[in-house]
């Protein structure tokens, strides 16, 4: 009976986690049902790449105080929409606001990806709101204002009304300018003309009507790699649940760059690497890695548990379980078990994105390790 009331629980929240799309993401489940195991209350959670934030979503749903770090500008924002305590009618209030106080958009791109991508009147509301956002974006309201926009930046059309701003689309990344334009010139596809206010309230709805409790959760935008990004950090973390990039997957603000241009970003694919982890080779990719195992242990108690998910893409052929065994060398974190995650499959892992096909479905591992201070 428990159980099934936690369930229910799980489900009635877990429409925000997918508030908006991101590269790569572990599912909701995998760091809700370790916390709802074995953390007490009170007890801190983290995640030093903490992507769009499930970590600290399943946190906030079990009750417990987590903090996120990530140097992804888009993860940040994602994962700060979930933390919020907010509600439909705040979030329309906010972005009725920001269209009354922002008349007249200062920068609006242009050329051809521009003009193929959104309707001309779309994009200046969008410009708009991006405005205000850039200006202020403090509160809750705002904060899931702007989870909502980036989410319906760019996305699929479908038959009954728009649910995406753009012209069609992938959700989860972007597509590349030129590719984009010949894509749509060849398949005469023209954006549509979307009622952007309406889109934000249905989006209000889906995600943000359930009434919660909400918990202390803090997302700082840094880099996990430089201990002074920890400098501010006054909590102690029992848990950390986390999942790096995987050896080789280094695309992940390219990938973005529109949702990065929506932040305040340049109007052209970002290729910069500012602040993610680089990929040289295995060997310096731990080293990396190892860097940021001992910064975690920094602010984490005596006997924590520091739980990683890890794979690996196809065109590395690497052994991730080494990679990650090599980062944990003399990092003060001891290993306890490893234990498979199964396949990349789905939708729901990390590998996909990288992989074409269920026969290439590569292993990922769970590796538990444990900080005795
Ligand atoms: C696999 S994703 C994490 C996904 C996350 N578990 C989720 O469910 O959304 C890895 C994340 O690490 C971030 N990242 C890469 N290098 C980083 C660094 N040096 N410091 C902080 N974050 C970094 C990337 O921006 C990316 O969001």
């Amino acid at each position: 009976m428990i159980m099934f009331q936690v369930n229910r629980e799980l489900k009635k929240r877990i429409k925000l986690n997918g508030i908006c799309p991101y590269y790569t993401m572990f599912p909701l489940e995998f760091p809700y049902s370790i916390l709802r195991r074995y953390a007490l209350k009170g007890e801190w959670v983290f995640d030093p790449f903490c992507g769009r934030g499930t970590t600290n979503y399943a946190s906030q749903i079990l009750g417990l105080p987590s903090l996120g770090i990530d140097s992804s500008p888009v993860a940040v924002a994602i994962s700060e929409a979930k933390l919020t305590n907010t509600s439909p009618n705040l979030i329309l209030k906010a972005a009725k606001e920001i269209l009354e106080n922002f008349q007249e958009p200062k920068d609006v791109p242009i050329g051809e990806f521009w003009n193929w991508a959104y309707d001309a009147n779309v994009l200046r509301i969008i410009c708009r709101l991006r405005e205000g956002l850039i200006k202020d974006c403090h509160s809750d309201d705002r904060k899931a204002l702007r989870g909502i926009l980036l989410g319906a930046l760019h996305g699929p059309k479908v038959k009954s009304y728009p649910s995406y701003l753009s012209n069609q689309s992938l959700r989860t990344y972007a597509p590349k300018p030129n590719y984009a334009v010949n894509f749509w010139k060849k398949r005469n596809l023209h954006p549509e003309s979307v009622d952007v206010l309406k889109l934000i309230q249905i989006r209000a709805d889906r995600y943000f009507s359930e009434e919660k409790e909400i918990a202390e959760g803090k997302i700082i935008k840094g880099d996990s790699r430089d201990t002074n990004t920890y400098y501010n950090i006054n909590q102690k973390f029992r848990w950390v649940i986390t999942s790096p990039p995987y050896y080789g997957m280094k695309t992940y603000i390219p990938d973005q760059w529109l949702r990065m241009w929506f932040l305040g970003g340049k109007s052209t694919v970002d290729y910069s690497m500012e602040g993610q982890l680089e990929h040289p080779s295995p060997e310096l990719f731990a080293m990396q890695l190892n860097q940021v195992w001992k910064n975690v242990a920094m602010v984490c108690v005596p006997d924590s548990t520091l739980i990683i998910r890890f794979g690996s893409i196809n065109d590395r052929k690497v052994d991730p379980l080494q990679i990650l065994y090599n980062s944990l060398e003399n990092s003060g974190w001891k290993v306890k078990k490893v234990e498979s995650a199964g396949c990349a499959s789905a939708g729901k892992r990390q590998a996909l994105y990288v992989t074409t096909s269920v026969d290439e479905a590569l292993e990922e591992y769970d590796v538990w390790a444990e900080w005795n201070g």
